[in-house]
């Protein structure tokens, strides 16, 4: 008996594969999947997983929230958070999360299952290949911690392409497009001999979009670029401190009381205050949730209408901000290059002509993003492109790596 977990930068999913008989199992409440988040609670010092950490959110409860923990495995920085009386790295983080997975994978097995395939990104890191195995390691680790004994890896878009095989009528050469949360993963791969052409990744996802949509038409609404006087000089308040914003996965690092201190003096100096209180209020009264909230759902409301209204309703001062599909498109070009350049050098590693790819499966939930979906139709023919299953097909697959 083997356990599939595609553990996504934003959702994850998970199968069990019994003598060759695919079960999903239901991680969510309403979904097969649920979201790969994490939420400690500081009253009771007990953590709750996935859609029961948004519930613990939505019901007001106070801690901390952890999202795109997966965004950690392949960076330098080596997060380390204190929560109650305890320390947790990264890996500790991701074994709870991983640990809650398996007890409702062995409730279905009704036994302790001990084999896993993980799914991986191609690339964890784009840049130093020390990180990226670093990476595997750290998520093997959380795996092992979470109660597993042999653990396997698999790349997400080949999962992707053998969960296609098993509806393919003939063999066909199919390229695997799969954008999630965190990163871009390619794959072109024969199916009539299962032989992989090329594989290549790189680090966009979703939550580039999610990015740019704080840098490019939120955070002067939280200071930045806010005028205040220091002695007696007029300044800007600077980008340094919202980098942490915009990536939101790192947000975490801003509850630290350096961050906090600095911020209330920006707020003493500044001439307009209000704008730079909001800062403080997202760290300060757990409006994070909220926050990233608004800017998701409008960037996923714009894959659907040509306008969108965020309302940030929930702070203090409140504001609302209109932001059009052409604005968005505008501000997300750099992504949209990098996501097509690599797919143009994954057909090239190929070493064949484009005309040679029968099938474009396009799967992961940014592929749903109007502008991302039109590169795709800018170079193959619309009929060869299928998109199904984008939240699952990477975790359903993962049972016959
Ligand atoms: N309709 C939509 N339009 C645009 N983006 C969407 C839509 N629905 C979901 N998304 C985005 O898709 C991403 C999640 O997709 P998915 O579940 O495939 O990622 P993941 O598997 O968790 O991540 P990864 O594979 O990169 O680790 C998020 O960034 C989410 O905001
Ligand atoms: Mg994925």
């Amino acid at each position: 008996m083997t356990a599939s977990i595609d553990f996504g930068t934003t959702n994850s999913v998970a199968t069990l594969n019994i003598d060759g008989n695919i079960k999903k199992i239901k991680l969510g409440k309403v979904n097969f999947y649920t979201p790969t988040v994490l939420f400690y609670n500081f009253e009771e010092k007990s953590f709750y997983v996935g859609d029961e950490a948004i519930e613990q959110l939505e019901d007001g409860e106070f801690g901390r929230y952890f999202v795109s923990l997966k965004s950690f495995l392949g960076s330098s920085d080596n997060i380390e958070t204190n929560l109650g009386n305890n320390s947790y790295k990264i890996e500790d983080l991701i074994a709870i999360i991983l640990k809650r997975f398996k007890s409702k994978i062995d409730n279905v097995a009704k036994c302790d299952v001990k084999k896993l395939t993980l799914g991986r990104p191609v690339r964890f890191n784009d840049t130093d290949d020390y990180l990226d195995s670093l990476a595997q390691n750290r998520l093997k680790n959380a795996a092992i911690k979470a109660g597993f004994k042999e653990v396997n890896f698999c790349f997400e878009p080949i999962a992707a392409a053998k969960s296609y095989q098993q509806t393919a009528k003939q063999a066909e050469t199919i390229l695997v497009a799969d954008i999630g949360g965190g990163t871009t993963d390619y794959t072109i791969i024969d199916l009539s001999n299962s032989k992989i052409l090329a594989t290549n990744g790189i680090y966009v996802g979703g939550n580039n979009f999610d990015s740019k949509i704080i840098r490019n038409f939120i955070s002067t609404y939280l200071g930045e670029g806010s005028v205040y006087t220091n002695m007696g000089k007029e300044m800007k308040i600077s980008h340094s401190l919202y980098v942490d914003l915009y990536e939101y996965y790192k947000f975490i690092k801003m509850y630290n009381r350096q961050i906090i201190d600095a911020i209330k003096k920006y707020i003493q100096m500044a001439h307009n205050k209000e704008p730079i209180k909001r800062l403080l209020e997202l760290i300060e009264d757990g409006l994070y949730f909220d926050f990233i909230k608004a800017v998701v759902d409008a960037k996923i409301e714009l894959s659907s209408k040509t306008n969108t209204n965020i309302d940030m309703d929930f702070f203090a001062n409140p504001f609302k901000v209109n932001i059009s599909r052409e604005d968005f498109n505008q501000v997300t070009k750099d992504e949209i290059s990098k996501i097509r350049d690599t797919l143009l050098e994954t057909i090239k590693e190929a070493n064949i002509d484009k005309s040679k790819i029968d099938r474009v499966l396009l799967t992961g939930g940014t592929t749903l993003i109007p502008s991302v979906y039109n590169i795709y139709k800018d170079i193959f023919e619309e009929d060869k492109i299928i998109q199904t299953d984008v939240f699952s097909s990477v975790g359903y697959g993962l049972s016959f790596c």
